[in-house]
């Protein structure tokens, strides 16, 4: 693998007549992101992990500071890599001013995510565009954990006419169920153990949608998750996001939740197909 904090001097290694893959993050890596990592090596020539923690979408400063960064541990983990790419930026290799672009993105980014973390998505739109036009990548992939992201990059990219395949992965989940996130290791032990309940939440209704096809998530779930100690909800809402872009293709129905365990943010998605 090979490390580079300026953009100018990995292009210079980089060879734009072969293909190029990205693979965005903000570091603290886990196996979601190493399987992108396995996945994008498949389908490229050459790989760029980037790794940075993007100032501009968190609309909370505490939350940036106390955001989990540990560059060494996660050069560990791409060393057995050999072929790879790493862009570790400062901010000024990637902004002359650290300000998101507004975007519009059919207000696709003022629900969910973007009720509870407004000018969020700008900022995402704003480092992933940026990154689009450094390295030009044939190929960008982004977990489907962050599906309201993966959905505004696709909008971002065709009203800018960016040309580059989104590709969404599965997310990738720990043994109970719990997605994997760089914030899960914030958690105690028993903060991590209610976080694992999450998911059974939301496979509870996915089975009452086969039967009955609900849009609005039955109230006692919505009451029993509230109840979890040390759980306060956000939201837990079916949606169909296709409705809000004529960008994006129809995937049919989702469950949303977002909640706080503890001092932890977690956000998690299921298809209901
Ligand atoms: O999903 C993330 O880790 C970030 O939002 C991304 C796409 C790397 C942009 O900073």
């Amino acid at each position: 693998m090979r490390v580079f904090s300026s953009h100018k001097e990995l292009l210079k290694s980089l060879d734009s007549s072969k293909l190029v893959g990205l693979i965005p993050t903000m570091g603290s890596l886990h196996k979601g992101h190493l399987s992108l990592v396995d996945r994008a090596l498949i389908e490229n020539d050459q790989i760029i992990v980037s790794i940075y923690v993007n100032p501009t979408q968190f609309n909370d400063i505490n939350d940036l500071k106390k955001y989990p960064r540990n560059l060494d541990r996660d050069l560990d983990k791409l060393k057995h890599y050999k072929d790879i790419f790493i862009y570790t930026p400062s901010d000024k290799d990637l902004y002359q001013e650290v300000i998101s672009k507004k975007y519009d993105l059919d207000n696709l980014d003022k629900i969910l995510e973007g009720k509870f973390r407004p000018g969020h998505f700008d900022g995402v739109a704003t480092i992933v565009e940026k990154l689009f036009n450094i390295f030009s990548p044939d190929n960008a992939y982004f977990g489907e954990k962050d599906f309201q992201q993966l959905s505004i990059i696709k909008i971002m990219i065709k009203k800018l006419s960016i040309n580059v395949n989104i590709i969404s992965c599965e997310t990738i989940r720990e043994p109970d169920g719990l997605a994997m996130s760089s914030r899960n290791k914030n958690m105690t032990e028993e903060e991590r153990l209610i976080a694992g309940q999450i998911n059974k939440f939301m496979l509870k209704v996915k089975e009452i949608y086969k039967k009955t096809k609900i849009y609005k998530i039955p109230d006692n779930i919505i009451d029993d998750l509230k109840n979890l100690k040390n759980c306060q909800l956000e939201y837990f809402e079916i949606d169909n996001l296709s409705k809000y872009s004529s960008f994006l293709k129809d995937e049919g129905d989702r469950i949303f939740v977002a909640c706080w365990v503890g001092k932890t943010r977690i956000i998690d998605n299921m298809t209901l197909k």
